[in-house]
């Protein structure tokens, strides 16, 4: 809060002290007022502080995180024990694999997602079918194809390796021949994956460094390129991608149909439109015997399931560090930026559902000003405020 509040300070300072200094202060480098307020709100320094997890009593605790960060690279947690989250998940490539299909024990139908920033995200995987980090951790474990092992397999990791860990942070371990005992190790192993996943958040990037400069009145036109910069005015305005990529991750963290083409060799993925009712129903979702706030659960109190509109949406993601995660969507289907902007300036038709994009007709060289903006948005990726450590550090 109070980063925020003295951020919010200088910032209208700098305006101010501008607006005395130079006249054309509204238009500057060619940006209007509006358009700087609209710079300003994507600024990775306009993230609000992280929100607190009231369904995950250990979010904060750094005993937990820690533990977490273990779990997060044993792949004793595994059906063949040679799967971690961290084999996809992969620290030194933005949490992410780079592949269209992840690959676990056996192989999925959806692309691996990075995870920076998604403590903010009020709902999980590409169709939202989580409403919090650490049910959504749950999930690949007792996945066939992803670690593929069992909740009584997992307790018994705990009790084997990180016994006095776990009881510092839960108390003794229950009788593990009993499931709701099983079943509440289990829980608490995803809060403290989650405790972990809390502290992994992006950097600033070149972009930010531009709407810095542009905010103090330093000048901007140094840190974008006229093609870059000609590509960030096309984001906001004609192109309309902040339509649903904006604010300071670059996601509305909504879900929309925007025509991707299924992989034929798939069943027809439906998205959001099974996701949310899967969350409504989740053993793990926030009103659940295993959430430590049951009474706060308003993400879920306004979830609307069933409509048409959901049928393929699927969740906006964060465009920040996009240039280095090829290939794209949500199994993979686009293989290069330009081939992401080809499909937004046709706008397909959607195969279900209805597609909310409109042909943008933006010329060859308007793409190209568009691609090179979009690769301004890469920087760090910290955990805990650095550069994260390997699993053998
Ligand atoms: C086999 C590869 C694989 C493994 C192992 C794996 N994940 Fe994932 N992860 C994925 C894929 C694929 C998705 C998207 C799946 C979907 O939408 O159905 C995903 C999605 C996520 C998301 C959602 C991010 C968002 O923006 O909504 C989080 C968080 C996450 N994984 C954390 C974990 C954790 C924690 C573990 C270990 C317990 C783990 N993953 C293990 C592949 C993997
Ligand atoms: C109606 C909302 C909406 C608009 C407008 C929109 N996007 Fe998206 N964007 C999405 C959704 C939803 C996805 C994921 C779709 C999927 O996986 O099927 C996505 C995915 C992407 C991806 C792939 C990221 C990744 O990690 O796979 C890029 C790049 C992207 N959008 C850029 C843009 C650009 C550039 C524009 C403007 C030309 C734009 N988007 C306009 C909703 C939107």
């Amino acid at each position: 809060m109070a980063h925020r509040t003295s951020a919010a300070i200088a910032l209208l300072a700098a305006t101010l002290g501008a607006a005395h200094a130079t006249p054309d202060a509204s238009t500057r480098a060619g940006w209007t007022r509006a358009q700087l307020a609209q710079l300003r709100a994507m600024a990775i320094t306009e993230l609000d502080p992280l929100p607190p997890d009231p369904t995950n009593r250990v979010a904060d605790d750094p005993r937990a995180a820690e533990l977490g960060r273990r779990l997060f690279f044993d792949t004793r947690l595994s059906a063949n024990g040679r799967v971690a989250c961290s084999t996809c998940h992969q620290p030194e490539r933005a949490f992410q694999d780079g592949i269209a299909l992840a690959v676990g024990v056996g192989t999925t139908a959806r692309r691996t997602m990075p995870l920076a920033g998604m403590a903010r995200a009020p709902f999980l995987f590409w169709d939202g079918r989580k409403d919090s980090l650490w049910a959504q951790a749950l999930g690949p474990l007792e996945s066939p194809v992803e670690h593929g092992g069992t909740r009584p397999q997992y307790a018994r990791v705990i009790a084997d390796h990180y016994r006095d860990d776990y009881e510092a942070l839960f108390g003794p371990l229950p009788d593990l021949t009993l499931w709701d005992a099983i079943t509440y190790v289990f829980v608490n192993i995803g809060k403290v994956i989650a405790a972990y996943e809390r502290q992994i958040e992006f950097g600033a990037s070149r972009f930010d460094r531009y709407v810095a400069a542009l905010t103090t009145g330093a000048p901007g036109e140094g840190v974008l390129t006229d093609a870059e910069a000609a590509g960030l005015r096309l984001f906001i305005g004609r192109a309309n991608c902040s339509q649903c990529h904006d604010g300071p991750l670059l996601t509305n963290h909504e879900f929309h149909n925007t025509g991707v083409r299924p992989r034929p060799e798939l069943p027809l993925d439906h998205g959001r439109l099974t996701g949310a009712s899967a969350a409504v129903s989740d053993e793990f979702n926030c009103r659940s015997r295993w959430s430590d706030a049951r009474d706060r659960c308003a993400e879920l109190d306004f979830l609307v399931t069933g409509a048409h509109t959901l049928d393929r949406a699927y969740k906006v993601p964060s465009l920040r560090n996009v240039a280095e995660r090829a290939p794209y969507m949500h199994a993979g289907q686009l293989a290069t930026l330009s081939d992401v902007l080809d499909h937004y300036n046709r706008a397909p038709a959607a195969v279900a559902g209805h597609s909310e994009l409109r042909p943008l007709r933006l010329r060859p060289v308007e793409l190209r000003q568009l691609e090179a903006f979009l690769r301004t948005l890469s920087g760090p990726v910290l955990v805990g405020g650095r550069t994260p450590p390997g699993p053998t550090q």
